[in-house]
């Protein structure tokens, strides 16, 4: 049975260290409805992936999720916007804890089409189709409630100007709301691109990267309310655990900067 039919390749990568990382570790990351859906995945759709990769995959939802639910207590009564979600499974790792937020998953038709086959409708969920810079999916959020935006693993297959363009309509769209998303550094990226050559998928290579984050705030009208990298809590919590090249990937991400995961407020225009 194959519900993915017609999803990109390169969307298992993040479902697949989803995977690994629950069974692996599962006291850091968890991810129930990603281990059921594990039977449907391709047979080679974790070509190229190593400890380091889904850790540092997992490591945004690990880090975003927190981000997430600390926005949605202080806002009992918000949107949570996930644009490029993918196969996302945030919903069902937040809903059932979080229950004043309208969820809200945008991505390209052929992806939301899977989703919906795959998910089916649930309670306060809305799922969107449509090229998210188009920004049609804006009129679908009610922007007098609190809402975050959440852009994870999308900005870097874009260029800079792409990306600042973006969020300068999400600002007139949604003045004083929120937006997280992950960046890979410059420099970063020259590891990730090697990384994505290995899994054979020439066409995901990544072009936007951030070495300043508050200088890239400040190009787009936005304020940074905080910078933070990949891994304090994994190093921590994991420690010899991880294989050591794993311990010592991250631990170079940690002291370059390699990844971070940046939250702006949306100024008012
Ligand atoms: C690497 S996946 C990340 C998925 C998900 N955010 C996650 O972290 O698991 C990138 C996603 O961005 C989506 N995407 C790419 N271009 C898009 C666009 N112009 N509009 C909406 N979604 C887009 C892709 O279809 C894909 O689902």
């Amino acid at each position: 049975m194959n519900k993915f039919e017609g999803v990109a390749n390169t969307l298992f990568v993040p479902l697949v260290a989803r995977i690994a990382v629950s069974k692996e570790f599962p006291e850091y990351f968890y991810d129930k409805k990603a281990l059921e859906l594990e039977p449907y995945l391709p047979d080679d759709a974790a070509k190229g992936s190593s400890q380091y990769s889904n850790m540092a995959s997992v490591a945004r939802y690990y880090n975003m999720d927190r981000m997430v639910t600390a926005f949605a207590k202080d806002h009992p009564e918000c949107n949570v916007v996930y644009l490029g979600a993918g196969l996302e499974t945030a919903y069902d790792r937040m809903h059932g804890k979080l229950p004043g937020v309208n969820w809200f998953e945008a991505d390209l038709p052929d992806v939301i089409e899977a989703r919906r086959k795959v998910f089916g409708q649930r309670e306060r969920e809305t799922t969107i189709p449509g090229d998210m810079f188009r920004m049609e999916w804006s009129k679908q959020v009610d922007n007098s409630l609190p809402t975050l935006l959440v852009i994870s693993g999308v900005f870097q297959y874009f260029h800079e100007e792409d990306v600042v363009s973006f969020i300068q309509n999400c600002r007139v769209a949604f003045p004083g709301a929120e937006m997280i998303f992950d960046a890979t550094s410059r420099f970063g990226l020259l590891y990730t691109n090697w990384f994505i050559k290995r899994t054979g998928n020439t066409s995901a290579l990544m072009y936007f990267g951030i070495d300043d984050c508050k200088a890239f705030a400040k190009k787009c009208g936005t304020v940074l309310l905080e910078e933070r990298t990949f891994f304090p809590d994994a190093l921590k919590m994991l420690g010899k655990k991880l294989k050591f090249m794993t311990r010592l990937s991250m631990k170079t991400a940690e002291r370059r900067k390699l990844v971070m995961i940046l939250h702006l407020r949306l100024s008012q225009v």
